[in-house]
């Protein structure tokens, strides 16, 4: 049975250490009060800045930390660009990487997102490969085409023992809530029918790429616009693994009951 899995993604949301230290402690503190938490995964990517303060604020928790992003040389000459030695030096577990964001915005392809998947994977770390398609690409029925040739590219040369530290985290880039990314289109999250069909997709492309077991053993994310009001029905489809939830995982009063359904149905 696959473990769910529960990420925060706090963007460029949180820009300063005082708040994300009011927040994490929060979240860490709301979860002592859960039980079976062992049942699920749950980690929050702040801002860099605030990761080696939040490594002492977590330590020992259960609430577990990501990073937003990495690059795949070890060191050098490359301004504005952090390395996998910092992010294990401040206590990094995840590594969010080909978020939509980056891939749309910031234009890193497939290919260079490869370069760093190789970099957490060598490295020990858990690499949360984010994969989508836009509104535009899903109207001209290319869901399946664009969504098996990023995992095609962002995993080219895993190996299979190395997907053990793969998780997939599908988010259709016209769900993800945010207003650059969608000018012209309506935000909204997956429908049921969506999101299920969409799950099977990404899990078919491990079956024919690698086999049954690891189709079946691989973790697959949902993301865009998961709240406490929508999770219930997203986390109850056989296929959903886990959210990778932006907005909504910037309080304990959002971000909590997510977390206990993610409980409820493992
Ligand atoms: P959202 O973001 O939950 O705010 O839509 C999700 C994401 O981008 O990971």
């Amino acid at each position: 049975m696959r473990k769910l899995i529960i990420g925060g993604n706090w963007k460029m949301q949180v820009t300063t250490v005082e708040k994300s230290v009011i927040i994490a402690r929060e979240l860490s503190q709301a979860m002592e009060d859960l039980s079976a938490l062992d049942k699920i995964d749950v980690f929050i990517c702040p801002s860099f800045n605030s990761l080696y303060s939040l490594k002492n604020v977590l330590n020992g928790k259960e609430l577990k930390l990501g990073a937003q992003n990495v690059y795949s040389k070890n060191d050098g000459a490359f301004t504005g660009e952090i390395s996998i030695e910092s992010l294990i030096e401040c206590g990094v577990d995840y590594v969010l990487l080909g978020h939509s964001e980056r891939r749309r915005i910031f234009n890193e392809n497939s290919d260079f997102i490869n370069s760093k998947v190789h970099k957490v994977l060598d490295s020990d770390l858990k690499a949360v490969l984010c994969i989508g398609e836009t509104a535009e690409e899903r109207k001209r029925g290319l869901v399946k085409e664009v969504n098996w040739d990023q995992l095609t590219k962002s995993l080219m040369n895993v190996s299979r023992q190395e997907l053990e530290n793969v998780i997939i985290a599908y988010e259709p880039v016209w769900a993800i809530n945010n207003k650059y990314l969608n000018p012209d289109s309506e935000i909204r999250p997956a429908t049921e029918q969506e999101a299920n069909e969409s799950h099977k997709i990404v899990r078919h492309w491990f079956e024919e790429n690698f086999n049954a077991t690891i189709a079946q053993n691989i973790r697959i994310m949902y993301g865009g616009s998961m709240n406490k009001d929508n999770c219930s029905s997203l986390l109850g489809i056989q296929d959903i693994d886990g959210g990778l939830i932006g907005g909504a995982s910037l309080s304990k009063e959002k971000f909590i009951p997510i977390i206990k359904n993610a409980i409820m149905k493992n």
